[in-house]
């Protein structure tokens, strides 16, 4: 069987990665991919990136089914599009996409259904928005509504700030299209964990749980980044939360979805704001709805998936993921991405990659800003490369994902040191 992945970060690579292990599998495309996607018998690139020419593919090669990876695509509208040409696709349509592409969508819709959010109103004019900043006081966060690539979140520990932000994302027009309405929210404590599910439209399947790292240095400090290290599972998800999750945020989304007419297909990710206690009373909310995989989140996930991943996405599209399973191997699984020099703002390309760890059972270096040019490896991204292992304990993943990391080498790399530091029994109270 032949596949398609759209989309060129890490997280396409280990999705088409995991995938091509399966024995049906022929070839798994990735339109347009990365330098560690093409090349292999079963992991070739395709460099196409128009919705029209990706349909032309699809049915050329007689594509079995097409996974989405990045948001963008999903927005605009690729599922629907694939679906009218009677195509396979895995991803939610533009209606549904919604869910991440407009947050103040997705704020009303949390609301309507009851699910735990920060409270929150959404503006277009500055001056009602800097009033309702002054009303709350400080912290308070002040977000885009539309998609702005991870720079449309800005978490203001003063009103100066956030009064600051708003003039920023209303006033100039910098986010263009997708700052001309705010949402203003109050700010949350706790500790962040993303949670997965695939969607068939009526059943849900949970993915592992995993938790990102999204300051650019170590301990949390430094700008936000697209997140520079993942690890899975999240053991601040006990099976008592998974259930509360369950109950209280991942069914009431797909019965909301389903009741309000746009039955969710697709990864669901919900960012989730977990508060200090005991399991039963902690506060659950949810920070914001992606409707894919997180990255790099989906590289330690994709390393934990022991079975078949075809036939899991199979009944996916037809509507039996109330039989489908994973089967999830016990072991953690922790990810350090490499990011370019000057990342995150202006991350520096074409520097050549001299040196990879090899990869074994336990080890994988997922590419992401990669290419080949002239049979050279060089940077072509902000995240580089998210290499990713397999170990017994939180500690020794670290362990095995730095000695990787210190086979890995080109100039100016820049990752943090204490990936997994939360998880580590000496961080808990
Ligand atoms: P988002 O792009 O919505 O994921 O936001 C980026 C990051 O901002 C999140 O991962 C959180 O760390 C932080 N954040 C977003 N909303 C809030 C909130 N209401 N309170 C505290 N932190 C937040
Ligand atoms: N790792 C967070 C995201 O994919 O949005």
């Amino acid at each position: 069987m032949k596949l398609l992945v759209i989309g060129a970060g890490g997280r396409e690579h280990a999705l088409a990665w995991r995938l091509a292990q399966s024995p049906r599998i022929q070839t798994v495309y990735v339109a347009p991919g990365n330098g560690g996607t093409g090349g292999a018998s079963q992991l070739q690139n395709v460099d196409l990136r128009d919705t029209a020419d990706l349909i032309e593919f699809a049915r050329r090669e007689k594509i079995a089914f097409t996974v989405v990876g990045p948001e963008a695509p999903l927005a605009t509208g690729i599922v629907d599009a694939f679906r009218t040409a009677g195509l396979r696709i895995f991803g939610p349509t533009r209606e549904a996409a919604q869910l991440e592409s407009s947050k103040d969508y997705a704020k009303a819709f949390m609301q309507r259904h009851g699910i735990p959010t920060a409270a929150y109103e959404t503006f277009t004019d500055p001056a009602a928005a800097k009033a309702y900043i002054l009303g709350r006081g400080a912290p308070i966060v002040v977000k885009a509504d539309g998609l702005a690539a991870g720079k449309g979140v800005v978490v203001a520990t003063t009103l100066d700030e956030a009064t600051t932000a708003v003039d920023h994302m209303l006033g100039d027009g910098s986010l263009g299209a997708a700052g001309a309405r705010v949402v203003v929210e109050d700010f949350l404590e706790g500790e962040e964990a993303s949670f997965i599910v695939m969607c068939d439209g009526h059943h849900v399947l949970a993915l592992a749980t995993s938790q990102d790292h999204k300051r650019l240095r170590d301990g949390d400090q430094g700008p936000n980044t697209g997140g520079m290290g993942a690890y899975s599972p999240a053991p601040i998800v006990t099976p008592a939360l998974h259930n509360r999750i369950m109950r209280e945020v991942i069914l009431p989304t797909t019965q909301g979805m389903a009741r309000d007419g746009i039955p969710y297909t697709g990864f669901l990710y919900a960012g989730l704001m977990i508060g200090p206690g005991a399991d039963a009373s902690r506060s659950l909310r949810v920070l914001e709805y992606n409707c894919r995989l997180g990255d790099p989140e989906a590289q330690p996930i994709m390393m934990r998936i022991k079975n078949d991943l075809t036939a899991v996405f199979e009944h996916a599209l037809s509507g039996t993921l109330d039989q489908a399973s994973i089967d999830w191997d016990r072991r953690t699984a922790l990810g350090v991405v490499l990011a370019a020099r000057g990342y995150p703002e202006a991350p520096s390309r074409g520097t050549p990659i001299t040196r990879l760890a090899p990869d074994t059972e336990a080890r994988m270096t997922f590419h992401a800003g990669t290419e080949r040019r002239d049979g050279t490896l060089v940077t072509s991204g902000g995240r580089v490369l998210c290499v990713t292992v397999l170990a017994d304990s939180i500690r020794r993943a670290q362990q095995a994902a730095y000695d990787a990391v210190s086979e890995t080498v080109f100039e100016g790399r820049q990752f943090r040191g204490d990936i997994g530091w939360r998880a580590l029994p000496a961080a808990k109270p």
